[in-house]
């Protein structure tokens, strides 16, 4: 359940009509719901009601906004982190550096010193070559850091291939049937305190199966490991549960994740963490847009064009994602509509031939669950700005990003003077 509904008539985010958002901030704008976020903070950690004393760390990439991140933090998550920038705004939202996860194939040395100098509670490993480089970081250091190791357990998530991550060929992870021994490889070197294995197998999961198969094999490795005299004192089972994209869509819920959880972890004796993004965030968001023009240029579906861009909302570009479109003050009309941005690329298409309400030139629309990898993914394509995040709470709401508008971007350029 979210709290963007229509209110006599009129799109709100909780108490605050949406075009009183457009009016004074202009668009596009991001908006978000605190209540929502609350909302999936506490739905998920109930769904881990039959784990003991579960940690949760909110998967910073999906949403990346300090705002967003201190509401969550406020909630009493922590922060799963891939990169030195979120790490230094997980810390900036309070999250507590004992519960901050540093996760990511490719954390480079000084990443590696930030998060032993912040003494974050776990670095997640990808590699061998990764654990003997933060080995020898931490030992330079006079530190320890604790780890775990990512495991890839070959198994096919069933999602885009785009956000699939735990098939052997996919780059996350060190193959499973070699973890053992790489474990203990590492747990023999100073400076690293090998404490558990940690899973990830992809992204917007609309089937708990695969989940439920690379959990188990997780369970054996580490019945494997203690046999051999390791120390598994901690497992990370990531993100991945899936959300509705379109009104109606049923996926496996948060209680059915959790009991699944319960189940296969009964006798693992470990304390488990989770890095849920999408599910805490996507329905949390929307992008709300205006209509720039309708053109009806021949019989087929009119082109009607947002002032929100591929630069702005980047999933239906990238992975053909589907967001439900909709008015924010529905007339009723209904007919078939292409929705596109402004950028010069067809990739620049929301929707073709998409039976939704009819829009003209100046109406508002929002594209739904977009609180998840949407403002985070922007870029400034085409010299567009960077678009403005608002978060809306009861009845009041604050801008939480400013909008970069394109001179600003340029302002950080400069030319040589050997082009003067
Ligand atoms: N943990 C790790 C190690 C991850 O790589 C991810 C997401 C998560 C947790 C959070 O997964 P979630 O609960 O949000 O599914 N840009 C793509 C999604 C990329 C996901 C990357 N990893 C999209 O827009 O669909």
């Amino acid at each position: 359940m979210d709290h963007f509904q229509l209110r006599d008539g009129v799109m709100h985010a909780e108490d605050i009509p949406l075009p009183r958002i457009a009016q004074d901030i202009g668009t596009p704008v991001y908006v978000y719901s605190r209540a929502t976020l609350v909302r999936h903070a506490r739905v998920f950690r109930e769904a881990l009601g039959g784990v003991n004393n579960p940690h949760i760390a909110f998967a910073v990439k999906s949403n990346p906004n300090l705002a967003v991140l201190k509401v969550l933090s406020r909630e009493g998550y922590g922060a799963d982190v891939v990169s030195g920038g979120e790490l230094t705004r997980a810390l900036a939202a309070d999250m507590k550096p004992e519960d901050i996860v540093f996760s990511g194939v490719g954390k480079n040395a000084a990443e590696l010193l930030q998060g032993l100098d912040a003494d974050i509670g776990q670095f997640n490993l990808e590699s061998e070559e990764e654990g003997r480089e933060l080995a020898e970081i931490a030992a330079h250091a006079g530190k320890v850091a604790r780890c775990a190791l990512r495991v890839n357990p070959d198994v096919d998530a069933r999602t885009h291939a785009k956000i699939s991550t735990g098939k052997a060929e996919n780059k996350f992870g060190v193959p499973i049937d070699r973890a053992a021994e790489i474990y203990s490889a590492l747990a023999a070197l100073p400076g690293l305190e090998m404490r558990g294995i940690a899973v990830h197998i992809g992204s917007q999961l609309s089937t708990l199966e695969p989940l439920e198969t690379a959990f188990g094999k997780v369970g054996a490795l580490i019945a494997e490991l203690r046999a051999a005299g390791q120390s598994v004192t901690h497992a990370d089972l990531g993100g991945g549960l899936g959300v509705p994209y379109k009104a109606g869509e049923v996926l496996p819920s948060p209680a059915e994740y959790g009991a699944m959880v319960a189940r296969v972890t009964a006798d693992w004796d470990c304390a488990l963490s989770f890095e849920p993004g999408r599910v805490i965030a996507g329905n949390a968001g929307i992008l709300l847009t205006r209509v720039i023009r309708v053109k009806r240029s021949s019989n087929a579906s009119p082109f009607v064009v947002v002032d929100a861009a591929m630069n702005d909302l980047a999933r239906p570009a990238m992975y053909g994602a589907w967001h439900d479109i909709e008015a924010v003050e529905p007339t009723g009309g209904k007919g078939t509509s292409h929705i596109v941005g402004p950028i010069c690329e067809t990739g620049d298409t929301f929707a073709m031939n998409r039976e939704m309400d009819t829009l003209e030139a100046g109406d508002l629309a929002i594209f739904r669950t977009a609180g998840a990898y949407g403002a985070t993914m922007a870029s400034s394509y085409n010299s567009r700005g960077f678009v403005a995040e608002v978060l809306v709470d009861g009845d009041k709401y604050a801008v939480v990003a400013d909008r970069l508008p394109p001179a600003d971007i340029m302002g950080a350029e400069r030319v040589p003077d050997w082009l003067e």
